[in-house]
């Protein structure tokens, strides 16, 4: 039982949702200029789903959602708590959850989002988990959901070529068996403009010149969130191992936000865990933001990578700068 929790908590239903057209980095070679060969070994992505002109986040996380639903028979009616993590909302407001609230139908449901980058899963989950542990709430769908490719410059080669877009999700309900054992979540505002959005909101109001200016797509210090991102990882995943009394050799499936191979193999390596340990599929769907734990959790899942008893590791790390970590000890479904 973490701390402060009254009840214990278990994921009951995971879902994700991609789009189908798929960029590969050959498709990028001809947009901007950069190679396979250096997105390859640099960051270790192939190719990133691109979600079409008609499609935005909402839609996304109500297919991810759904399919999370079913996947723990849950009706959309009984559901109590709809978070949506999110930095790339349908628009600023309503919240991305409500759309998505709309679009399942699932009426008893109180909607918000939560902004933390690419930690948003976990953010959403950790926050899911105290909600349904107080026992305020009974149901609550945690969505990570990004379409970054809508805030991305393809002329810049140093952002277009990491991002993909998708979403994640997972059920939460409480139950008896032991569930979500350890989490952690930190932040760093002073590293706000290591990853940014600047235009389009109260401080940069849209308007012709934060337009020209470039300000409505992302910004980004690579190097900065590659150091910070290395460091964070090993230390939030030490923090709830120590929380919950383990060791890195006791954990069965690590899953780490999936932003870039050297970040998740230097962490892994700093964690003595082995090969085996570590879910890699940024080679598909590259960073894939909020989404990408969401949908490695529900693939690993899926594919019987996650067993009943399995000890999992979520860590993630975003823009804020913010990160969070969990440990969970996987029930299977009755
Ligand atoms: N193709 C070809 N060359 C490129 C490309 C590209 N796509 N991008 C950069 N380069 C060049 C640079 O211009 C530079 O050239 P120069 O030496 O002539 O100046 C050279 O490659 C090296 O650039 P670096 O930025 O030093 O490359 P690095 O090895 O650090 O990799 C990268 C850059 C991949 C961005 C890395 O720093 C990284 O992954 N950082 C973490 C980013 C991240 O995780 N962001 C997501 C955060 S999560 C969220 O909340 C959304």
């Amino acid at each position: 039982m973490i701390h402060g929790k009254a009840r214990n908590v278990i994921i009951t239903g995971t879902g994700h949702a991609v789009p189908t057209r798929v960029l590969s980095n050959f498709d990028l070679e001809k947009m901007v200029d950069t190679s396979d060969e250096w997105i390859r070994t640099r960051t270790g992505i192939l190719r990133r789903r691109v979600a079409d002109e008609h499609t935005a986040t909402s839609d996304l996380a109500a297919q991810a959602g759904r399919l999370a639903l079913k996947d723990a028979g849950v009706s959309p009616e009984e559901l109590d708590l709809i978070i949506v993590a999110t930095i790339t909302p349908d628009m600023l407001f309503p919240s991305t959850s409500c759309l998505v609230q709309k679009n399942l139908e699932a009426w008893g449901a109180a909607c918000y989002d939560l902004s933390a980058g690419c930690s948003g899963l976990i953010y959403g989950l950790d926050m899911a988990v105290h909600s349904i542990a107080s026992g305020a709430y009974q149901r609550a769908l945690v969505i990570g959901a990004d379409c970054i490719s809508k805030v991305l410059n393809f002329q810049d080669r140093s952002t277009c070529v990491l991002f993909g877009d998708g979403a994640g999700a997972c059920l939460l309900e409480a139950a008896d068996q032991a569930g979500v054992l350890a989490s952690r979540l930190g932040a760093d505002g002073r590293g706000w403009d290591k990853l940014l959005l600047r235009g389009g909101g109260s401080r940069h109001p849209a308007s012709p010149a934060t337009l020209a200016a470039g300000w409505h797509y992302i910004e980004m210090c690579g190097n900065d969130v590659f150091k910070f991102a290395v460091r964070i990882m090993v230390e939030a995943s030490l923090q709830v191992l120590a929380d919950a009394g383990l060791q890195p050799e006791d954990i069965d499936l690590f899953i780490p936000h999936q932003a870039n191979i050297r970040i998740i193999e230097s962490a892994a390596q700093r964690l003595n865990l082995t090969e085996d340990q570590v879910y890699v599929n940024l080679d598909e769907y590259g960073n894939t933001s909020a989404a990408s734990i969401g949908i490695a959790l529900d693939e690993a899942v899926r594919s019987g990578r996650i067993k009943g008893g399995d000890r999992v590791l979520l860590v993630g790390f975003g823009a804020g700068l913010t990160w969070g970590a969990m440990i969970i000890e996987w029930v299977e479904k009755a």
